[in-house]
């Protein structure tokens, strides 16, 4: 996979592209970052990227002569590459897990940081998708991006040390993901479940589950909502709106 990330502040992904599971990826040369500085396409001696709005108002907006120049600086070094171009927008589409697994598959992805107020509307015309990273407004687009390259990357065939961990991931099941438990087996009295120590490998899936239904159910219901629920799920489901549950408290 390529990824170019078309930004004013390249730098800020050193930390994040230079660590962990990212860093070995592309090491391993499952993923090429490029970075874009786009302001060496600004206008003038200052190499001017924003301008005041049209029509006045505060703030300054991207120019989009800038945007455009550095998507077509993309487009002549990798011109036969099929490009998903990501405009990092909070008034774009909510991330979500489905979206990571979507880009994941792509040949090239592209991501737009905007600074400032906003970017000339013009700038839409050369996007794919525009995606926010939640409901909130951050100085910029790259921490947006920076996510969601992160969970892009993890879920390229080979990334995870341990191919089944994204499978069972929160999210990726449609559930959240069961508590997980190490040695050692009692720690300050809280003890580690009977059921993971017994060997029993059905017994341990179904706990599993269990706990996944429950700890969805507490703290995340809405995910439910969109989801088929077994006889078996609709019976556990009982069980906690009895049972007094530690989920509970958090939420
Ligand atoms: N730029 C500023 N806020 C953002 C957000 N929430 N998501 C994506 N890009 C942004």
């Amino acid at each position: 996979m390529k990824i170019d990330v078309v930004t004013l502040f390249p730098e800020m992904f050193d930390g994040p592209l230079g660590h962990s599971i990212v860093s070995r990826a592309i090491d391993k040369g499952l993923v090429e970052v490029n970075r874009v500085n786009f302001r060496q396409f600004g206008k003038g001696k200052h190499q001017v990227v924003d301008d005041t709005p049209y029509g006045g108002g505060a703030g300054m907006l991207l120019k989009p002569d800038p945007l455009f120049e550095a998507m077509e600086s993309i487009e002549t070094r990798e011109r036969e590459t099929k490009k998903r171009v990501i405009l990092m927008d909070p008034a774009g589409k909510p991330f979500n897990q489905a979206m990571a697994e979507d880009f994941s598959k792509e040949e090239h992805l592209v991501f737009l940081c905007g600074h400032y107020e906003g970017y000339d509307e013009r700038i839409r015309s050369l996007v794919t998708d525009e995606v926010s990273l939640g409901d909130y407004v951050l100085t910029g687009g790259e921490l947006a991006a920076m996510v969601m390259i992160d969970a892009s990357v993890r879920l390229l065939p080979s990334a995870l040390g341990n191919a089944s961990s994204a499978e069972t991931d929160s999210h990726s099941s449609g559930l959240l993901e069961h508590p997980h438990y190490t040695r050692p087996a009692e720690y300050k009295g809280m003890k580690v479940p009977d059921v993971l120590m017994s060997g029993n490998h059905a017994k341990i899936d179904e706990w599993r589950h269990r706990e996944s239904l429950k700890r969805t159910f507490f703290r995340r219901p809405d995910m439910l909502e969109k989801r088929e629920l077994t006889q078996q799920e609709k019976q556990w489901i009982t069980e906690f709106e009895t049972e007094n549950s530690d989920e509970e408290s958090l939420f």
